[in-house]
Order: structure tokens, then C-alpha cells, then sequence
């Protein structure tokens, strides 16, 4: 990711709270996600009355781009209504490793950029490689 890229990535994610669906908890989430390939694909979170259901920003860039058959990523910029840079919920980070786990995750708030892999955000993954394994047993 050259600085121009990070750059849109930033304001994609940026511009991406304003579709926010939150009428709960009233915290809206954008997130943008830099494919390989350069293409962004931006996401916010969908709540639903009934709660479980809500979706976060994040999944819903990832799940935007997987369902297009984009699945190696190389960052995902998250902002947020918090001045504090937003991390990305443990279910999120789960979903990151599973596709990208060298991907980089930027947090944006009002006065820095938190920059860290997915996998360092998730040590000790769970991985598909434990369930193939209980096959043998
Ligand atoms: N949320 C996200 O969209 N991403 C995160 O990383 C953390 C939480 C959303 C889910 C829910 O709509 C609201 O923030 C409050 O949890």
C-alpha cells in the first residue's frame, strides 16, 4: 500500500459512517478494504431490532468483496463516531485472519492512525486446519 492508496483508504473509510444503520447504539462504523487487486471496498455496521443480527462495518466490506470473489486482502481502515481510534471486535478479527492474516489494520481517530497486522490483533487463531486434523482420530 503505496501513501496515496492509504490516503483514499482513510476517507473511504471516513465517508463510509454515513451509511451507517444504528439506531440502537447510536455508534456508527465505516470501514474500507484494499484488495490486492487496488480495488476498495467500503462497509458500515447494520444493526437489527433483533440485536444479534447486527453486522459490523468490517464484515460487511469483507463480505462485500468475498461474495465478488476477492479474498486476498492487503488493509482495512476502520473510522468510527469515537474520537479514539476503533478496534476491531474479536468476531471481525477472526473473520480478517481467516482470508488476509498479514493485512494491515488502521484505526482511525481524530488525532492518529493506530497501525497493526490482523494477526497481531489475533494471536492463537482458530484455524480450519484443527477441525481437517479430528478427522484422523
Ligand atoms: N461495531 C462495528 O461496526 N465495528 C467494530 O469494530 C465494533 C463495533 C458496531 C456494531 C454495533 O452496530 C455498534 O458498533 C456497537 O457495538
Amino acid at each position: 500500500m503505496n501513501d496515496e492508496q492509504r490516503s483514499r483508504l482513510i476517507e473511504a473509510a471516513q465517508s463510509a459512517v454515513t451509511g451507517a444503520y444504528a439506531p440502537y447504539s447510536r455508534f456508527r462504523v465505516g470501514a474500507a478494504l484494499l484488495a490486492v487487486s487496488g480495488e476498495i471496498y467500503t462497509g458500515c455496521n447494520i444493526e437489527n431490532a433483533s440485536f444479534a443480527a447486527t453486522i459490523c462495518a468490517e464484515r460487511v466490506a469483507i463480505y462485500k468483496a468475498v461474495s465478488e470473489g476477492v479474498t486476498q486482502f492487503e488493509a482495512i481502515a476502520i473510522a468510527s463516531d469515537s474520537h479514539e481510534p476503533c478496534p476491531p471486535c474479536g468476531i471481525c478479527r477472526q473473520v480478517m485472519v481467516e482470508f488476509s492474516p498479514d493485512m494491515k489494520v488502521l484505526m482511525i481517530g481524530n488525532n492518529a492512525v493506530i497501525e497493526r497486522s490482523a494477526s497481531d490483533l489475533l494471536p492463537s487463531t482458530f484455524q480450519s486446519h484443527y477441525f481437517a486434523a479430528s478427522e484422523d482420530v
